[in-house]
């Protein structure tokens, strides 16, 4: 393949990235998009704070155009993200208890079923587990409304949009050996023997040299997939540049393709200047839209 998306294709992978509905007018921008990727994720569209501002009123406008030009252009969708602590409406996040429960429940409901038949994977619940070594649950508003907020999530999506696969979605682990990912993966082994509705985890996979690409990361893949899920690496970042960041992208690549499951690999936005990240150069494309020496290792191995 000569892209990303044709190279993925040939073992049956996609190849996305976060897309940003007000750069749809930049055409640099959406040339790279229409060429090299088959499969885009809302950057921050589909999150709680875009779509329901006030209870109740939902605002599908900006994630629209993204679901349109990725429909326009044979492109699939990441929904991102149904249920996550942050970057909730001001009114959610002043609330709790049942209320809080009743309006995750509805909130889930209510896009779920607006996007159904459109949505290839969706995040229904995106970080829920605290970092460092305890292996426990975040604390959050969402977590204090009861222990099973996540099943109840996933079953509510479920319910929404039978036709796409739900996705727990997590940063930090990525790690084998780190209690926050053998905490999640309990989590997920527990859903499969209960028969609670998971088909997918997402590992963001946001690496830099505090938490570099671990040595591991390809058993920790193999390991989700052995419990019946698909993996998928949903918003890949690796700071650094030149050779060393090239060889880091292209040691996920293959990380992936030697999982059978792993199906797809999503980068968090196209050129370095598109970076969530503050500074840095953690993309496969400059800041004038060039290819780099990260999306040639990228490429090839594909
Ligand atoms: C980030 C976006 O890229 C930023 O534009 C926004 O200001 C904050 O959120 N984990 C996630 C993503 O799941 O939703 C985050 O995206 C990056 C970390």
């Amino acid at each position: 393949g000569t892209t990303l998306a044709t190279a993925a294709g040939e073992t049956g992978r996609y190849f996305g990235t976060a897309v940003a509905a007000n750069k749809l007018s930049d055409s640099t921008y959406v040339g790279i998009l229409n060429r090299e990727f088959n499969s885009v994720t809302p950057e921050n569209e589909m999150k709680w704070d875009a779509i329901e501002p006030s209870q109740g009123q939902f605002t599908f406008a900006n994630a629209d155009r993204i679901v349109n030009h990725a429909r326009a252009n044979g492109m699939m969708v990441r929904g991102h993200a149904l249920a996550w602590h942050s970057q909730q409406p001001g009114w959610a996040q002043n609330m709790g208890g049942t209320a809080l429960r009743s309006a995750m429940v509805n909130h889930i409901t209510q896009v779920a079923s607006y996007y159904r038949g459109k949505i290839h994977s969706w995040d229904v619940v995106n970080e829920a587990f605290a970092d460092g070594g305890t292996g426990a649950r975040r604390d959050s508003n969402l977590q204090r409304t009861g222990n099973d907020w996540i099943e109840v999530a996933f079953r509510t999506a479920r319910a929404a949009d039978p036709t796409a696969k739900l996705c727990y979605n997590d940063y930090n682990t990525d790690d084998w050996t780190h209690a926050k990912t053998q905490a999640v993966y309990n989590l997920v082994r527990d859903f499969k023997a209960r028969g609670v509705p998971i088909d997918c985890v997402g590992f963001q996979s946001h690496f830099n040299s505090q938490s570099p690409v671990p040595a591991n990361y390809q058993t920790t893949l193999s390991s989700f997939a052995a419990l019946g899920v698909d993996v998928q690496i949903t918003e890949l970042d690796i700071e650094g540049s030149g050779q060393t960041q090239a060889d880091n992208f292209a040691r996920v690549v293959r990380a992936c393709l030697a999982v059978a499951r792993c199906t797809g690999i999503t980068v968090w936005g196209i050129r370095d200047t598109d970076s969530w990240r503050a500074s840095g150069t953690p993309l496969l494309f400059d800041g004038n839209g060039n290819k780099k020496a990260a999306y040639t290792a990228t490429l090839n191995a594909l």
